[in-house]
């Protein structure tokens, strides 16, 4: 089976072929999602809140997300295995992402990284890229900036922040990024920077323009005990298990039927 990389990704935005992505942050869970054809299998620092039961992804550490990424990576014959870099891993400065980039990549079996945030990062992720990092940028609602925002609320709906995001995204793409996560952000905004940008865009409550979705694992199985966010769909509602669900993820992705307007914002 051909391994997903970030060529493959970039060929599939240019068929107009649809992405498909999901957490995990276990083995057994990533071999479902391996299986099941999932594309992209990001270890998410998101595994502060439903592997840990944290209010926020702040206080996820490297080691875990090296420990998380080892045991993802073992499961994946095909899909990518991107992980994040937490929060204060990247933020401080080029050199120490560099060296937590590198942990990532040689302990915890990533293959891309993701970082949040636009021009901040810009020379960051040139760097990391100059020395061969696959880089995923992340804008609109960065969680890692909860408390700058003032809760979780969508991004870009006044046209500075639109312009200032759309600005931002091919600023990384220039700088070398390889994918972008768009989150929580109006449909109409994810189009335009999607169709802006030479690499593909995977997007979570950005509507069904971008090039690919993502959605967190615990809440599209409907497992996380704390409300879900409305872009959140919960596919076990139609499956007997779920591997059922799963696959019913995949093919909705493919075939464009989920997100539906009710999961978008405008
Ligand atoms: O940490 C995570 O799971 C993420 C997704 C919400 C995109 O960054």
């Amino acid at each position: 089976m051909k391994k997903i990389t970030g060529t493959s990704l970039l060929a599939m935005k240019g068929a107009s072929e649809k992405i498909v992505s999901l957490t995990a942050y276990d083995y057994s869970f990533a071999a479902v999602l391996d299986a099941a054809g999932v594309d992209v299998i990001l270890v998410g620092d998101s595994l502060g809140m439903v592997m840990q039961g944290l209010d926020s992804t702040l206080p996820v550490t490297m080691d875990e997300m090296v420990y998380h990424g080892r045991c993802v990576a073992s499961a994946c014959s095909r899909s990518l295995v991107l992980v994040d870099m937490p929060f204060m891993s990247y933020q401080a400065s080029t050199e120490q992402a560099l060296v937590n980039a590198g942990r990532l990549m040689k302990e915890g079996g990533a293959e891309m990284i993701k970082l949040e945030g636009g021009a901040a990062i810009i020379d960051t992720v040139r760097a990391l890229s100059d020395s061969g990092i696959p880089v995923c940028g992340h804008l609109g609602l960065t969680p890692q900036s909860v408390h700058k925002f003032g809760g979780y609320k969508v991004q870009g709906r006044e046209q500075h922040a639109a312009d200032k995001m759309k600005q931002d995204a091919l600023a990384l793409q220039d700088a070398g990024a390889t994918l972008l996560v768009l989150e929580a952000v109006p449909r109409t905004l994810a189009k335009a920077i999607t169709g802006a940008l030479r690499i593909p865009t995977i997007g979570i409550g950005a509507g069904l323009d971008t090039d690919g979705q993502v959605l967190v694992l615990q809440d599209m199985i409907g497992i996380y005990p704390k409300p879900s966010p409305k872009f959140s769909r919960n596919f076990m509602d139609d499956a007997e298990d779920i591997q059922g669900a799963i696959k019913s993820y995949v093919e909705a992705v493919r075939n464009g039927s989920f997100p539906a307007t009710e999961h978008s914002f405008d």
